[in-house]
């Protein structure tokens, strides 16, 4: 079929339609196989596009290596059971995978993203008899020890409208979507999202907050993800001098609150400085938030030099 190039198209299409290739592919990996990104392809029938039936990781790239791979993968192996889905690759082959696409497309900081789906089979919505997993990987630079949000960030709050087991890494993710989406056209880089006032979790991140120098998150759950920055942050809050209780909280007691932050694998530690319109403690990084972000970083080049 000859599709004419024509600018009556869309934008999105017309780039789509675009005669030529960007000069550098990257290497991803896709079932076993290191391919130009070009060459990685999976099936219309495959059941993460038909159903979002699949779960994922995405860890970060520090100095050139993977941070916290082995939490990542123990995740994913958790993610993986609770659906019911069998593992592909042993973790130690699939954080070998993850390091190796660091290291081919030269990345000292950036991430790596993974994905396991059930496979590609006929439409139907209970489990296929016999289906291969489709797993692959891809990886992208990012400034995570120089990121410009490092000065503040605006989070736009949402109701959380997930689903029950938002402790699954799944990648069926059109309410994150939504909400992050709502996020950008209020000006905000995250979703404060909540439940009847109670905050759950950032789009794509967990949220704390820093009251009379303690530091607030919410308590494990089917309601959040089990951020593993999250994680370390409980692990390094000692050497950070930080106070940590796990206890949920409100927006208003957020909006209220000295300091908030947000925590993931592709952001580290950032201070949240506005909740919509309303500026959080004095609108500059708390000190606590700088001092948890610090001893994040600090890890992370142990970890890594
Ligand atoms: N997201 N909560 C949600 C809903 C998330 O999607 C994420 C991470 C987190 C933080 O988890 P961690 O510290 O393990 O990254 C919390 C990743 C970064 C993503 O989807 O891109």
């Amino acid at each position: 079929m000859v599709i004419p190039h024509s600018s009556s198209h869309p934008r999105a299409v017309r780039d789509l339609l675009k005669p030529t290739l960007p000069v550098s592919l990257r290497t991803c990996w896709i079932n076993g196989s290191y391919v130009s990104e070009a060459d990685a392809h999976v099936s219309i029938f495959d059941r993460s596009v038909l159903f979002g039936d699949g779960v994922y990781e995405v860890a970060a790239v520090f100095n050139g290596r993977l941070l916290d791979a082995d939490r990542h993968l123990v995740r994913l192996e958790r993610s993986m059971r609770e659906i019911a889905l069998p593992a592909p690759a042993s973790s130690a082959e699939l954080e070998a995978v993850m390091q190796e696409l660091a290291t081919r497309n030269g990345i000292t900081e950036g991430l790596v993203y993974l994905q396991v789906t059930r496979g590609a089979a006929e439409r139907d919505f209970a489990f296929p008899d016999h289906v291969q997993p489709t797993v692959f990987a891809f990886a992208r630079p990012k400034k995570l020890s120089d990121d410009p949000n490092q000065h503040g960030i605006r989070v736009h709050v949402v109701p959380d409208i997930r689903w029950q087991r938002c402790d699954i890494k799944s990648t069926a993710m059109l309410a994150q979507v939504l909400a992050k989406q709502a996020a950008r056209q209020a000006g905000a880089f995250e979703a404060m999202m909540h439940e009847d006032g109670l905050v759950t979790e950032g789009g794509s991140s967990n949220l704390w907050i820093v009251r009379d120098g303690i530091a607030y998150t919410r308590p494990l759950s089917r309601d959040i993800l089990a951020g593993i920055t999250r994680h370390v942050c409980l692990d390094v809050a000692d050497e950070a001098q930080v106070s940590v209780v796990q206890r949920a909280f409100t927006v208003e007691q957020a909006i209220n609150a000295d300091e908030c932050f947000i925590t993931s694998a592709t952001s580290f530690v950032l201070p949240v400085t506005r909740i919509d319109e309303h500026v959080v403690g004095n609108g500059a990084p708390g000190p606590v938030t700088l001092r948890m972000r610090d001893a994040y970083l600090a890890r992370a080049h142990r970890l890594t030099t």
